[in-house]
């Protein structure tokens, strides 16, 4: 007991030195951390930086990766169709989404990990848009997300929703094909799927929706992806369906436990 009480006066063991050394080495490896990474991420745009490719090295990837079934002069064969006129937005929608390359065929083309870098799949895209040009990259603005969200929503229950759902989570259509769920397109595959009309999708052109009305379904859908679910449970926002589903299960289910509860406690 003496031995303790004469170590803490000597306040080599005081419990606030433990405290400050935790504390310092969360710092420093808090600091060495930060370093690192910020390090690492400023690498990383500088090596992207330097090496653009440029549509002379698109042309031997696509004849790597795509001339199989796209032809070496964009013709098309048996077993992809022509890309004359689709232009460099289409490309870069189906292949950083993943649908392209095509590993199978079949109903439709589904969405998977993309194969190669955003600048590879620019400059494939440059390269099919410098061999026969189609619709092109948007400006900043319409994709911004800035636009009139009350009636983006408008349009798209009109044009849209039969397809993907009023709440944009998708559905499916007929011979095994589906629309997506829109909960994390980003804006610039938005409006590609409206100018390119992928596979069953139709073609948005200017005739049917503007530029501005195209910034505001864009907007409209963003706005959807970034809010909160408010109103309890959405059950899939299936409307009527689930809900009576919910009741049918969960209401009956209910009155039987408790009329049987009751029975039990009476006797
Ligand atoms: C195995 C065959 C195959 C390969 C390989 C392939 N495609 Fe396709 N591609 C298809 C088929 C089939 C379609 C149409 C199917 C669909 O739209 O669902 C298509 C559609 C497309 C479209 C849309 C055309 C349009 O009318 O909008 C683009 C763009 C495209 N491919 C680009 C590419 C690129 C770029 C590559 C190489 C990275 C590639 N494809 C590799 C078979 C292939
Ligand atoms: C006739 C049904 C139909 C209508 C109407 C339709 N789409 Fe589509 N949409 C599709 C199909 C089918 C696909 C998938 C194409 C594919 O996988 O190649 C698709 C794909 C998309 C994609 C790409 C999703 C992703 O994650 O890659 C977006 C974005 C999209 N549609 C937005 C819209 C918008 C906005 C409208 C209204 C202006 C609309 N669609 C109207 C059928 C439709």
């Amino acid at each position: 007991m003496a031995r303790e009480k004469k170590r803490r006066s000597n306040g080599r063991r005081s419990p606030l030195a433990a405290a400050a050394l935790i504390g310092a080495g969360l710092l420093i490896t808090g600091a060495v951390y930060a370093g690192a990474t910020a390090a690492i991420a400023s690498t990383d745009t500088r090596s992207s930086a330097a090496s653009t490719l440029t549509a002379e090295d698109g042309a031997k990837l696509f004849t790597a990766n795509c001339a199989t079934c796209h032809g070496l002069n964009l013709q098309g064969t048996a077993n992809g169709p022509s890309l004359y006129g689709v232009g460099e937005l289409a490309v870069e929608f189906q292949v950083s989404t993943g649908r392209m390359p095509l590993q199978m065929q079949g109903p439709q083309a589904p969405q998977k990990a993309p194969q190669f870098t955003e600048e590879q799949i620019r400059a494939m895209a440059a390269y099919v848009q410098s061999e026969a040009p189609g619709p092109t990259y948007p400006s900043d603005e319409i994709i911004d997300g800035g636009g009139d969200v009350a009636n983006g929503a408008e349009l798209f229950r009109v044009n849209c929703a039969m397809c993907h759902n009023v709440a944009a989570a998708g559905g499916a259509l007929t011979e095994g094909k589906y629309a997506p769920a829109l909960t994390e397109t980003s804006a610039l595959h938005m409006y590609a799927a409206m100018v390119t009309g992928p596979q069953n999708m139709p073609v948005f052109g200017d005739m049917n929706l503007s530029d501005e009305d195209k910034r505001d379904i864009i907007s409209a859908l963003l706005f959807q992806q970034q809010s909160v679910q408010i109103g309890g449970f959405s059950l899939g926002s299936l409307g009527p369906v689930s809900e009576g589903l919910f009741v049918w299960i969960f209401g009956i289910g209910a009155l039987v436990a408790i009329t049987v509860w009751i029975t039990a406690k009476s006797n």
